[in-house]
């Protein structure tokens, strides 16, 4: 094995093979198992997305009946879990609480079999069924409040904006929420995904792997972006500062929020269907006062950097859509994690068929063979640099 040549970042590099979703960056195609976004965004549910990515096809009736029932079955939280919890402090990020909680999932199913179809079963279905409450359980004890239990009549996505809003959505808000959820709910190898999968090839259990790649996500590079971009909007306040806040950016080389990728280069098929997403809430709920400004900074950009294959990504128009469906700000990379841990689940799925521990290597830069030298006899760092100032 001769490869040696370093890639920041690895991109380009592949590191796996899997079957799970497939990206065309230059046309900007999607799909999972061979099936594209726009058609699963139609006509499947998020569920049934779930159980396509992790077990390979789509399922029947029944099965998809049997999968649904068994996560309704699985919504409610150990009181423990509440208990932890409550002393978590309000003022804590909620991705910082998800990964606790998933984590902590861990030590309450600590029964690690993986060559045990069953016990894969009930992680998939314990992870897809509780984070969702996870999330809305943190928003309701930061408030002062006690969560809202989870409904059984109501379907996942309507569940969990009644367990954030303590009401029962309207059925298009719903429905828009369960699209989302299969929008973000997988993609190829990203940050987050390899998270999982190096944490995977350990062969430690699902909540450690689900509590890493949430860790992973929540940078404002990944899925923290989202959040970044309602921030960024707020800053621009009007469509006339949008041309300023970009030279302000270009000139200072500093990264405009929900735009740019590794692999699109166009714009990402998932922020095409959010914004016609956002644009039907807005028919029937009227429009947020900073979707023109988005807009107008998607032109000024496309103009000023679509060269260089700047466009939305998937979290540009995203946060647009949480905001009309009433979820604050920094809930949403958290949602992001809810639909993610479909991808997550069938990449460590996946990983543990063929698994060998992920361990690259490295070009080593230091120095070598470096004398001991006794402590009494050392320079600090500043007297070095301040010798090299006398001496030049
Ligand atoms: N704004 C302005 N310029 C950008 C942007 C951006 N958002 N993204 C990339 N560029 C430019 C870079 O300045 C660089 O230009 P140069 O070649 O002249 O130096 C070039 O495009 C390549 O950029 P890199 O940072 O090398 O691209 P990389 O593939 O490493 O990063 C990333 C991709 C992290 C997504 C980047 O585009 C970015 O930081 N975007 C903003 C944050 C964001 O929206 N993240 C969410 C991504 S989607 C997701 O993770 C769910």
């Amino acid at each position: 094995m001769t490869f040696c040549e370093y890639r920041p970042g690895l991109e380009g590099i592949p590191v796996t093979q899997s079957s799970i979703s497939f990206v065309d960056g230059q046309r900007g195609i999607l799909e999972y198992r061979g099936y594209s976004i726009e058609e699963l965004a139609q006509y499947s549910t998020f569920l049934e997305t779930s159980y396509l990515l992790i077990w390979g096809s789509l399922p029947s009736k029944d099965e998809l009946a049997e999968f649904e029932h068994e996560i309704r079955y699985h919504r409610r939280l150990k009181y423990r879990i509440r208990d932890m919890m409550k002393c978590f402090p309000e003022s804590g990020h909620p991705m910082d609480a998800l990964q606790a909680c998933a984590a902590a999932l861990g030590l309450f199913y600590s029964r690690r079999a993986l060559d045990n179809p069953v016990y894969i079963r009930d992680a998939v279905v314990r992870l897809l069924a509780k984070i969702p409450t996870m999330v809305a359980a943190f928003q309701m004890m930061r408030k002062g409040n006690d969560p809202v239990q989870p409904r059984d009549d109501l379907n996942y996505a309507a569940n969990f904006l009644y367990m954030l809003n303590e009401r029962e959505p309207d059925p298009l808000a719903a429905r828009i929420f369960d699209i989302c959820l299969t929008l973000h709910a997988e993609h190829t190898i990203n940050a987050s995904t390899f998270s999982a999968m190096v944490t995977a090839s350990t062969l430690t259990d699902p909540y450690g792997v689900v509590a890493s790649a949430v860790g992973t996500l929540a940078g404002p590079l990944h899925g923290g972006a989202n959040e970044e971009v309602i921030l960024m909007l707020e800053e621009i306040g009007s469509i006339e500062n949008v041309e300023a806040y970009l030279d302000d950016c270009i000139q200072k080389k500093s990264k405009i929020m929900g735009f740019g990728h590794r692999v699109y280069k166009v714009k990402d098929p998932r922020a095409i269907i959010l914004q016609s997403l956002a644009e039907q809430l807005f028919e029937k709920f009227g429009k947020d006062e900073y979707y023109d400004i988005a807009v107008a900074l998607e032109h000024a950009v496309e103009v000023r950097l679509g060269t260089k294959g700047i466009y939305p990504n998937v979290d540009f128009y995203s946060g647009l859509v949480y905001r009309k469906l009433g979820i604050p700000t920094d809930l949403f990379t958290p949602v992001f994690a809810i639909a993610r841990t479909a991808g997550w689940l069938a990449h460590w799925k996946e990983q543990l068929n063929e698994n060998r521990i992920f361990r690259p290597t490295q070009i080593y830069t230091g120095s070598r063979g470096t004398p001991y030298e006794p402590i009494e006899k050392r320079d600090s760092v500043e007297d070095q640099e301040l010798m090299e100032l006398v001496t030049g």
